[in-house]
């Protein structure tokens, strides 16, 4: 894979991970990239470096622009290690450099790797020139971590903003317009869902802050997956509309099933939420990874969740999900319940305490079964499908 020019002077150095599967709990079929950037000027310029097992693939990036020992200054954006992961060796490698860094990220890198790296610690609004180019920092707590900042190019109109706006995307492509745009924004919302959904309230602060500096962005060049070259205003404003909890008239049935009764409810639901026009998805618990269904809720305003009682709790695959979706505190979805049972119970009840704790929305009735459903109790469930529709739409 070749060194990529962005801009007159700036590359795409990083590295391309395409069998990583499982990215901290989110599934990456294609794999990911961690992208670094270098900024020849007066003064070189790393911005971000790679996951230590990539640091040869990206030295060997920079190396067939620049000897690296000319490279004056790194810019951590970020401290997680797949952006931070390979700056011991850089810096060993150049001989010290200044390491540009936000002051909770000199707080993260000390703590992560102990060694004296010569920090600049800058704040938002602080610009710095290094030549023919300023460059301006804007600090971005929790997009993703507390110490996380975006880097500016003002006279490129280059945006560098790390984790935000990326996509967990493995391709020969280093442009989302040379890619099916489809295909680029579905990783775009899944990264989105996945990672910054808890978020949604800071980015759009954040969003509100950057246009109100006025500045113009011609560029988008995030740490993860594709750069945003052809309308980078695209992705700006799908982030707005996700983090406004924008939905379709949509529902999701997830579920797990034991012997095929919830699966035969969840399958005559879906009926019943079919029949009131919805658009309504049948998502087992089994089949489909967890931030797949993270991304499709992404648009969908109505959650339905079924689980057999196992041991008089909710299946396991339905306590992984609840855990999982806790954390991402999605806000504006009706959840509710329904589930299959042999004598005592105790699904139901324990995925509402779930929700409850998660201080989400759930519809007040529920539909439980002993054992498989009768002709009555399968009329029923098309009725509890068809009524749901009418409580989140009407
Ligand atoms: Fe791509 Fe928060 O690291």
């Amino acid at each position: 894979m070749e060194v990529v020019e962005l801009k007159k002077g700036v590359y795409w150095v990083g590295a391309i991970d395409w069998n990583i599967r499982d990215f901290h709990g989110y599934s990456t079929p294609t794999g990911t990239t961690y992208n670094a950037y270098l900024i020849l000027d007066e003064k070189n310029v790393l911005v971000d470096t790679v996951k230590a097992p990539f640091y040869l693939e990206m030295m060997g990036r920079i190396s067939e622009i620049i000897d690296p020992s000319k490279i004056d200054l790194v810019i951590s954006n970020h401290v997680e290690m797949d952006h931070s992961g390979s700056l011991t060796q850089v810096v060993e490698r150049i001989g010290n450099p200044v390491v540009i860094t936000s002051e909770r990220g000199k707080k993260g890198l000390e703590k992560h790797y102990q060694k004296p790296f010569n920090f600049k610690i800058v704040k938002t609004g602080e610009a710095l020139s290094i030549g023919g180019r300023t460059l301006a920092f804007v600090e971005a707590p929790m997009l993703h971590w507390p110490d996380s900042m975006f880097t500016y190019i003002k006279e490129d109109c280059l945006l560098l903003p790390n984790d935000a706006f990326g996509q967990h995307f493995a391709s020969t492509q280093r442009f989302e317009d040379e890619v099916n745009g489809d295909l680029v924004m579905r990783h775009a919302a899944k990264y989105y869902a996945n990672i910054l959904w808890p978020l949604a309230p800071l980015i759009l602060k954040k969003v509100d802050e950057v246009v109100k500096m006025g500045i113009s962005i011609d560029m988008i060049a995030p740490s993860h997956g594709l750069i945003w070259r052809k309308d980078p205003s695209r992705i700006i404003q799908a982030y707005v509309e996700w983090s406004h909890g924008k939905t379709e008239r949509k529902v999701l049935v997830i579920y797990d099933t034991m012997w095929g009764s919830t699966e035969v409810m969840a399958k005559t639901i879906l009926k019943g939420l079919t029949e009131e026009g919805v658009q309504a998805r049948l998502l087992s618990l089994r089949t489909n990874h967890r931030s797949d269904i993270i991304e499709e809720m992404l648009d969908a305003k109505g959650i339905l969740l079924g689980s057999p009682t196992l041991n008089n709790g909710m299946f396991p695959t339905m306590g992984d999900f609840l855990t999982y979706l806790k954390g991402l505190r999605p806000k504006g979805k009706v959840f509710g319940l329904f589930g299959s049972h042999g004598w005592g119970g105790g699904a139901i009840k324990e995925m509402r305490r779930h929700l409850e704790e998660g201080k989400f929305e759930i519809w007040e009735k529920e539909l439980s079964v002993q054992f498989l459903s009768d002709s009555e109790e399968l009329e029923r469930a098309v009725q509890f499908g068809r009524e749901f529709a009418k409580k989140v739409f009407w």
